[in-house]
């Protein structure tokens, strides 16, 4: 039977209206101030509304969302997030993973990180321990969210895996791979090193793209940049997919893409997986999401059970 996810990126959903001095005497004041001259304009509720209406989550096994859901990580931000979170879905049904914008400086968890904590949780039979990576099974998908997002100095947007998330993640593709599931990893920032800028970077892309090689992956989903496209990777297991995402909210203003998202089905095959991917584009002109380009990929693999 065809499953079907989406994956939404960057809503960047909040509004700093309300901020007040003493919340940006750190790195959020630069944040604040290309909000006030650019960001507030560029991303629009009623743009991340119209995705949303056209999204119809009935008829998904999951939405993943990866990240920036605010602009400076205020605690303000992430409870309006959360409530957006809430009226999109049921947590069973909606995966998140942070974004840089997110985790822009260190902020007590509670208070941030902490009222996304079902949104970014594992499946309670997952085995795993607590954190990231984390796991969800939906019938031959297995969705595999990693953060990226942690502070960093002022004027950088750079993202970091860590050690422990690339000690766990060999295992969790291993297991996933001899259970015969498709592996779907959805994280922030790309996962190839040299894609982005410098100060946009995964410090660890090297160590992620290396060991993707060697595990292989059905699927990669990321955002981060504000721009779609599509790459390719060689891996051991066969081609994998590396599919970036522009904003959910964006109006395409300053260079970045018009928001948009993927509607993806999968299908077991004999000789590996079917992956329909279709585009669902925000048109100014109507204020709705229109088709946009359609492709079937056929990804043989060998290594299944
Ligand atoms: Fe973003
Ligand atoms: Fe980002």
């Amino acid at each position: 039977m065809p499953q079907r996810f989406a994956q939404l990126s960057d809503p960047h959903l909040s509004t700093l209206h309300r901020v007040r001095a003493k919340d940006l005497l750190n790195k959020r004041a630069l944040g604040y101030l290309s909000w006030l001259r650019k960001r507030r304009f560029e991303h629009r509720r009623e743009v991340l509304d119209a995705l949303q209406q056209d999204l119809n989550l009935d008829h998904l096994d999951q939405l993943l969302v990866t990240g920036d859901l605010t602009h400076i990580g205020l605690p303000a931000e992430f409870e309006e997030a959360r409530a957006w979170l809430e009226q999109l879905g049921d947590s069973t049904r909606v995966a998140l993973v942070p974004g840089n914008h997110d985790a822009c400086v260190a902020a007590p968890w509670n208070d941030t990180f902490g009222l996304w904590r079902a949104y970014m949780s594992s499946d309670k039979d997952s085995g795993l321990a607590p954190g990231f990576p984390t796991l969800r099974v939906r019938g031959d998908i297995a969705f595999i969210g990693l953060s990226t997002g942690c502070p960093k100095l002022p004027l950088m947007a750079t993202g970091t895996l860590g050690r422990v998330q690339l000690c766990r993640l060999p295992a969790l593709l291993d297991q996933t791979a001899q259970r015969g599931l498709f592996r779907v990893i959805y994280l922030h920032h790309s996962p190839l090193a040299g894609e982005e800028k410098w100060r946009k970077r995964l410090t660890d892309a090297k160590a992620i793209q290396t060991l993707l090689v060697d595990k292989g992956a059905e699927l990669v989903l990321h955002g981060h940049g504000h721009r779609a496209h599509y790459r390719n990777l060689e891996t051991r297991c066969g081609l994998l997919p590396i599919i970036a995402q522009p904003s959910a909210s964006a109006l395409g203003l300053y260079g970045a893409d018009i928001a948009h998202y993927n509607r993806y089905t999968v299908c077991r095959k004999s000789n590996g997986w079917q992956l329909n991917i279709e585009e669902r584009r925000y048109d100014r002109a109507s204020g709705l999401c229109q088709s946009g380009a359609a492709q079937t990929l056929q990804l043989e693999r060998t290594m299944q059970q």
